[in-house]
C-alpha cells in the first residue's frame, strides 16, 4: 500500500453520522499501515484530515468555518497537508468550491476512495497541487480489502450497506452517497466473527435503510436473517442496528429481534413528520397512522423495546395543524428519546424547489415546543425505570468522575454507578435509583 512513513502523525475530525465516524475508522486504518500515527492536536499533526457531512447547512458551516482556521496553520508549517473527505466533497461544485477557496488544501477525495488515500498522499506530495479525486466508481461496487482502526476494544461499528435509494425530498444522502448496495453475508458475518474473537462485545449494524438489506442479492438474506446469522456468532454479546426505515420494515424482522437474545430491545425509526401530507410531499410513503400501527406491533411483540427517533419541523408548507401532528405522534408513540432537526434546505433536493419555505422564527418556535414535549416524555418514561434491575455494558470510567463507570443498557440508555474499572467491556446488573433526563444512575447489584 506504498511506502512506509516514519514518525508521521495525523489527526481526523470527523462530522455526521455513525457511517462517517465507521469511515474515520478505515481512513486511519489505512493511515496506520503506512506508519502513520494517531494524534489529538492540530498543531503536532502532520495530515489534518476533515470527514465532512452534508445533510444540513449548519454541518456544511463548521467545516468551512475549521477550513478557515486552518489556513495560518498551513503558512507556519509548509509541510502540513489538509485533506478534505466525506459527504461534502461527494458533490462536485463543493469539492471545486473547497479547492478554489481554501487553496491550501492538498487533497478532496470522496467518501469510496479510502483505500486510494495513500496514492493521494503520494501524489500531492509530488506535484505540489491540490489532488481531487471524487469520481463515482462503477455501480454497485464496493471496495472490501479496507483495513479498519477502531477507537476502542467494546463496541464497534459494522457497515452492512452504503447509499440510499429513497430519495426522502429533504434529503441528500442519495445524491451523496450513492444507490443502495449491501456488502456479501460473508464478509459482514466473517467481520463480525472477528470482533468476537478481538474481545468487542458490542456490535452495530450500519445502513442508511437496513431494512433493504440484500434487495436485488441473489442470495434471498434480508435484513432479519442477516440479524439471525449474526446473533450466531460467539464472543459478541449485543447486537445493534441502524438506521430502519418505517416503510419497509418487516414482520419478520420484528420476529428476528424479539427471538434473537443478543440482539438488543431498541430501534431507531424516524417517523420526520405526524402530517400525511407532509409524508408525501418529504416522499415517505408511509401515513400517520401506519406509522402508529408499526409501533403499535414492534410493543405488542417486544413490550420492554425502546423506540427512537427522527423528526424534521419546518419542511415547506408545514402549516401549525400540520405541526400538530408531529406532536400527536409524540404524544401517542412516547419515544425514549428524539432527534430534532429544523429543515435545512439542501442544493439540489426536491424539497429545495418546493413552494412555502418556513421562516426561522416559526421553525425554532415549533422545535422549542417539540423539544418541550420530547424531553418531557423521556424523563417520564426513565422515571419509570427507578428501581428497576438492568443489565449494562461497561464501557468506561466516567471522564468527569474517577470511581463512577458509564454504560448502557440494552435499550441504549447510558447509566453511571460506582465501580472499579476492571468492569470496563462486562455486562453488570445495576439497580435504578436515580433515573434523570439524559441518563439513570444506579448502583451494581452484588453478584
Ligand atoms: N433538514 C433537516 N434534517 C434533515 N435530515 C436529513 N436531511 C435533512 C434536512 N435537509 C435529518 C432526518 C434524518 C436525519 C439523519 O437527518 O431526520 O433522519
Ligand atoms: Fe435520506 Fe431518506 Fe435515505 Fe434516510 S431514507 S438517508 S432520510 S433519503
Amino acid at each position: 500500500m506504498g511506502e512506509i512513513i516514519k514518525n508521521k502523525k495525523y489527526m481526523i475530525k470527523t462530522w455526521g453520522c455513525q457511517m462517517n465516524v465507521h469511515d474515520s475508522e478505515k481512513i486511519a486504518g489505512v493511515l496506520s499501515s503506512l506508519g502513520y500515527q494517531a494524534v489529538d492536536s492540530e498543531k503536532q499533526a502532520d495530515l489534518i484530515i476533515f470527514n465532512t457531512c452534508c445533510v444540513r447547512e449548519h454541518a456544511e458551516l463548521k467545516v468551512y468555518g475549521n477550513l478557515g482556521r486552518l489556513k495560518k496553520l498551513k503558512e507556519q508549517r509548509k509541510d502540513l497537508m489538509i485533506a478534505v473527505c466525506g459527504c461534502m466533497t461527494q458533490q462536485e461544485e463543493v469539492a471545486r468550491h473547497i479547492a478554489r477557496r481554501y487553496p491550501f488544501v492538498d487533497i478532496v477525495f470522496g467518501t469510496d476512495k479510502i483505500h486510494k488515500l495513500a496514492g493521494f498522499i503520494a501524489n500531492a506530495k509530488l506535484t505540489g497541487s491540490t489532488i481531487i479525486d471524487i469520481e463515482e466508481d462503477e455501480e454497485g461496487s464496493i471496495i472490501e480489502d479496507v483495513p479498519v482502526e477502531r477507537e476502542e476494544g467494546i463496541k464497534a461499528w459494522v457497515a452492512v450497506m452504503h447509499g440510499c435509494n429513497n430519495y426522502c425530498s429533504y434529503c441528500i444522502v442519495p445524491y451523496v452517497r450513492g444507490r443502495e448496495r449491501s456488502r456479501k453475508k460473508e464478509y459482514i458475518l466473517e467481520e463480525v466473527k472477528r470482533l468476537g474473537q478481538s474481545g468487542y462485545k458490542e456490535v452495530t449494524l450500519l445502513g442508511q435503510n437496513v431494512n433493504s438489506y440484500g434487495k436485488g442479492s441473489s442470495d434471498r438474506v434480508d435484513f432479519a436473517a442477516l440479524l439471525r446469522k449474526v446473533n450466531g456468532v460467539d464472543g459478541i454479546e449485543r447486537i445493534r442496528f441502524m438506521t430502519s426505515h418505517p416503510k419497509d420494515l418487516s414482520d419478520e424482522l420484528i420476529y428476528a429481534i424479539r427471538d434473537c437474545d443478543k440482539v438488543c430491545e431498541h430501534i431507531h425509526l424516524p417517523f420526520q413528520a405526524g402530517s400525511n401530507s407532509i409524508l408525501h410531499r418529504m416522499n415517505r410513503k408511509y401515513t400517520k397512522e401506519q406509522y402508529l400501527e408499526l409501533t403499535d406491533r414492534i410493543r405488542e411483540e417486544i413490550p420492554d423495546i425502546s423506540i427512537t427517533t427522527d423528526i424534521i419541523v419546518g419542511f415547506p408548507g408545514e402549516s401549525e395543524e400540520d405541526f400538530l401532528h408531529t406532536l400527536d405522534v409524540v404524544e401517542r408513540v412516547r419515544f425514549d428519546s428524539a432527534f430534532t432537526f429544523l429543515y435545512s434546505k439542501r442544493s439540489g433536493t426536491p424539497a429545495e424547489r418546493m413552494e412555502g419555505h418556513i421562516s426561522d422564527s416559526v421553525k425554532h418556535e415549533r422545535l422549542k415546543r417539540l423539544l418541550y414535549l420530547t424531553e418531557r416524555i423521556t424523563a417520564e418514561n426513565n422515571s419509570t425505570l427507578r428501581g428497576e434491575v438492568l443489565e449494562v455494558l461497561v464501557e468506561g470510567v466516567s471522564k468527569t468522575h474517577s470511581g463512577r463507570l458509564t454504560g448502557r443498557t440494552r435499550t441504549n440508555k447510558i447509566v453511571h454507578f460506582e465501580g472499579h474499572d476492571s468492569l470496563t467491556g462486562k455486562l453488570v446488573n445495576v439497580r435504578i435509583t436515580d433515573p434523570q433526563s439524559w441518563s439513570l444512575f444506579g448502583e451494581a447489584l452484588n453478584e
